[in-house]
């Protein structure tokens, strides 16, 4: 690496409790000593990253901290031997941007098992359209399938739908057939959710606002559920008979209080996804069904493009659940 610093959305700690972001040059010895060294091009936004960068320390214990739990690059130096210099590389998910230096930077350190290279199909650019939250979606779809909830079986609700995870839940479920309700916050964002797939859009309420039953009447034949709390345990009383749901987020916090009864007296399955975990060969997988994904079918404002200055805005945004569709981040 020809300097000694290099640029990055730097997080820190300013008092107790205190958290201040900004671009700024970081010393090169702030990274970690890993295995491949990567030059960074580009990264995207993630709600954990949003958490990440304005202190929360269940995703972050010790700052000063660069998040960004996505990135795509070009190796600079492996000390493994598993990549050459000049490979063009993915990392996501792992302990990238939670407690190691993140896809803000410029540069990341990281073990080579960490590393994915790019498959054929995808640009470093088009892979961070996806990133994270398209990993997360393929991985909740390949559950589904792998628990054999099949396109002609019924209709699959996505939670969250305009969220990252969630709008490229609508958008590969679509691409693979199946019928797709999408329910949202954002009503006003109908449209966009039918050019992704959707064959219903509907208010989040009408999932939510349902009562106490122990069980509702039967909706949907799986779900990829993105937000937790009551609407994982509304979606949960809502399926129908053998059908699973995938989950994944904690956006209404971290308790489910359900009931048994949707398990034994309908044989429903719940499906914990966790993408950073997510062993090689699957990872693997997941990236090859993604890159065979036609990405010009993705409308125009699916993506937003920043530059790390224009980061602090869209972490605002995320954390407000007024995200639309996806954040890439570009660098210089
Ligand atoms: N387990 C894993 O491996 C994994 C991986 C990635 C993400 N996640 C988690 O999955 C969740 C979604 O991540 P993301 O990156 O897609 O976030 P995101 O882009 O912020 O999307 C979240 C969406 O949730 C909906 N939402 C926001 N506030 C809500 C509320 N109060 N009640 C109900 N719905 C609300 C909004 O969609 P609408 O307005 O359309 O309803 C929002 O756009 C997060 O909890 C994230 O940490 C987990």
């Amino acid at each position: 690496m020809s300097t000694k610093t290099f640029k990055a959305f730097y997080v820190e700690e300013t008092e107790e409790g205190s958290f201040n972001s900004e671009v700024r040059q970081v010393p090169y010895s702030f990274l970690p000593k890993n295995e491949v060294l990567i030059r960074v091009r580009y990264s995207s936004l993630n709600y954990k990253d949003a958490l990440s960068a304005s202190g929360n320390k269940g995703v972050t214990r010790t700052y000063p901290h660069i998040p960004g739990i996505d990135a795509s690059g070009i190796v600079q130096e492996d000390r493994s031997d598993k990549f050459d210099e000049g490979d063009e590389v993915i990392v996501t998910g792992r302990d990238l941007g939670s407690n190691t230096s993140g896809g803000f930077g410029e540069y990341i350190s990281v073990p080579a098992d960490w590393v994915v290279k790019l498959p054929e199909g995808l640009t470093l650019e088009t892979s961070m359209f996806f990133g994270t939250a398209g990993f997360t979606a393929m991985y909740g779809v390949k559950r589904l399938q792998r628990e054999q909830i099949d396109p002609e079986e019924g209709r699959v609700l996505v939670t969250g739908a305009t969220g990252g995870v969630g709008s490229l839940a609508v958008f590969f479920l679509a691409e693979l057939g199946y019928d797709v309700v999408a329910a949202t916050g954002k009503m006003n964002e109908e449209s966009f959710l039918k050019l992704l797939g959707a064959r219903e859009v509907i208010n989040r309420e009408q999932v939510t606002n349902v009562g106490n039953s122990l069980m509702l009447s039967r909706k949907w034949n799986g779900a990829i559920e993105t937000v937790g709390g009551e609407m994982l345990d509304a979606v949960i009383r809502q399926t129908n008979h053998d059908g699973a749901v995938a989950c994944c987020g904690n956006i209404l916090g971290h308790e489910l209080n359900t009931n048994i009864y949707p398990f034994i007296l309908r044989g429903v399955s719940l499906l914990g996804i966790d993408s950073a975990i997510c062993k090689m060969p699957m990872r693997l997988k997941i990236w090859d069904s993604i890159s065979k994904i036609d990405v010009s079918k993705l409308p125009n404002r699916f993506i937003t493009t920043v530059h790390l200055e224009g980061l602090k805005d869209e972490v605002e945004r995320i954390l407000k659940g007024r995200q639309v569709g996806r954040v890439v981040v570009i660098h210089d």
